[in-house]
């Protein structure tokens, strides 16, 4: 009877510490798809990526939308110097979230941008 007892409580055990490692297993897993490197952000690199692949559909040359034209750094720079392009990708102050009638962008993608121009935005 002890015997039995025994065993199920080593079941018991068993069970629990495969629960957690399981449980640890999937965050160390989250934690990993979640990093975003955001040191020393390139405009050239990081940031024209960024802006072709949600961007540019929109805001190239003439046709721009509302005349706001992101296409390259000199002009994409008077959008950010006057807050506006921080403000419409992190959904805060008065200007229309971007990208324009689509999910807001990833948080990496959020955070290289602010973090570009928190780091002076340079024409890196
Ligand atoms: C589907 C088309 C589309 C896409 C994609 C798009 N925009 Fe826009 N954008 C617009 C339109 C339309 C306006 C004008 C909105 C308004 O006046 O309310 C606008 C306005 C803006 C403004 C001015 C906001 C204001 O309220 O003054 C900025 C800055 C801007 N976009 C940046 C971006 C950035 C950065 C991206 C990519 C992350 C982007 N847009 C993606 C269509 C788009």
């Amino acid at each position: 009877m002890n015997r039995k007892l025994l065993l199920a409580a080593i079941g018991i055990a068993g069970f629990l510490v495969y629960l957690t490692g399981c449980s640890k297993a999937s965050e160390d897993k989250l934690a990993g798809t979640q990093t975003c490197d955001t040191t020393n952000v390139s405009y050239s690199r990081q940031i024209v990526d960024i802006l072709q692949n949600n961007c540019y559909s929109c805001h190239t040359g003439a046709a721009s939308s509302s005349g706001i034209d992101l296409s390259d750094y000199s002009h994409f720079k008077v959008h950010v110097d006057n807050g506006d392009v921080v403000s419409a990708v992190t959904y805060t102050g008065n200007v229309t979230p971007m990208p324009y009638g689509l999910p807001q962008l990833p948080s990496c993608e959020v955070n290289t941008i602010v973090a570009w121009v928190h780091q002076g935005a340079q024409n890196n």
